[in-house]
């Protein structure tokens, strides 16, 4: 049987790049997915790959930052599928620049969808986990969770402040059988790289895909791949973890 028969899981982000990949590897395995996001055309074709391959989905618009939006969200989930089994916390946008050109707006919007939208994610979600019987929860940080990098203050903080909110969340619920973990990819080719360093096949993506020791960067399927397996069975004894899919970054 498929990992996630009989599962809702719902995907913040889950237009595009990262979450549109988990989306669908999550709904191949048997789930019903909430697909949610802001853009209402990238999420309904979203939703029609996923029933043309025969799986089952379902689109809600919400912006991660509104907790109104976050709440309807998780209701709307409920009461489309039943329960919720599964969270995919991965809506989030970059940021690049020196620390003296950082403004009051950039802080905010790097911090409003990265750190409270995942907050405000788990908020919601967990009642839900709880009543299901428990589940997972997976958090997208970076390898910008983990290290420092120049250039790149925002993020770097907000990315931290994920890694804080997995561990906390995930020692909150242990003994309620809510598992919480997180995804820490490097630099993975969705629109957030081609926006970061102008594309994969410009000087910018070659110089980044040669920071990596594997020589390339990643793919949005790899990473889901990681997320499907935090959020299985498989990884049942493990909460409170924010995994590398990083091409070996972290090692070096
Ligand atoms: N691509 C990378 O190299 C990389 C590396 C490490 C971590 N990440 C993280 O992966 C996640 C997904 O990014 P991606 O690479 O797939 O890029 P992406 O830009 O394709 O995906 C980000 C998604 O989040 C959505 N989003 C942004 N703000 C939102 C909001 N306020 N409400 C709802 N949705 C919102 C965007 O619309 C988009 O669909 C992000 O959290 C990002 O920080 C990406």
């Amino acid at each position: 049987m498929a990992r996630f028969t009989g599962k809702v899981v719902l995907v913040t982000g889950g237009t595009s790049g990262i979450g549109k990949a988990a989306a669908l590897a999550f709904a191949r395995e048997g789930a019903r997915v909430v697909v949610s996001g802001r853009r209402e055309p990238e999420g309904l074709a979203v939703v029609e790959e996923v029933k043309k391959a025969g799986g089952e989905a379902h689109f809600v618009r919400a912006d991660v930052t509104k907790e109104a939006e976050v709440k309807n969200l998780v209701a709307q989930a409920v009461a489309r599928y039943g329960r919720l089994d599964v969270a995919f916390n991965n809506a989030g946008v970059e940021w690049t620049g020196p620390i003296t050109e950082v403004t009051e707006a950039d802080y905010r919007k790097v911090f409003d969808a990265n750190v409270w939208g995942v907050l405000a994610a788990m908020k919601y979600e967990i009642p839900e986990l709880l009543r299901a019987g428990g589940g997972a929860v997976v958090n997208t940080s970076s390898i910008a969770g983990h290290v420092g990098m120049a250039n790149v203050s925002v993020y770097i903080a907000a990315k931290h402040a994920v890694e804080g909110l997995t561990k906390t969340a995930a020692l909150e619920y242990a003994k309620q059988g809510v598992r919480v973990n997180a995804v820490a990819p490097a630099a993975i080719v969705t629109d957030m790289i081609d926006r970061f360093v102008g594309g994969e096949d410009s000087d910018g993506g070659r110089g980044l895909a040669a920071m990596h020791p594997v020589g390339r960067m990643g793919r949005p399927e790899e990473v889901a791949a990681a997320v499907l397996y935090l959020a299985s069975d498989e990884a049942k004894f493990t909460t409170g973890v924010s995994l590398p899919v990083d091409g070996g970054w972290l090692a070096q």
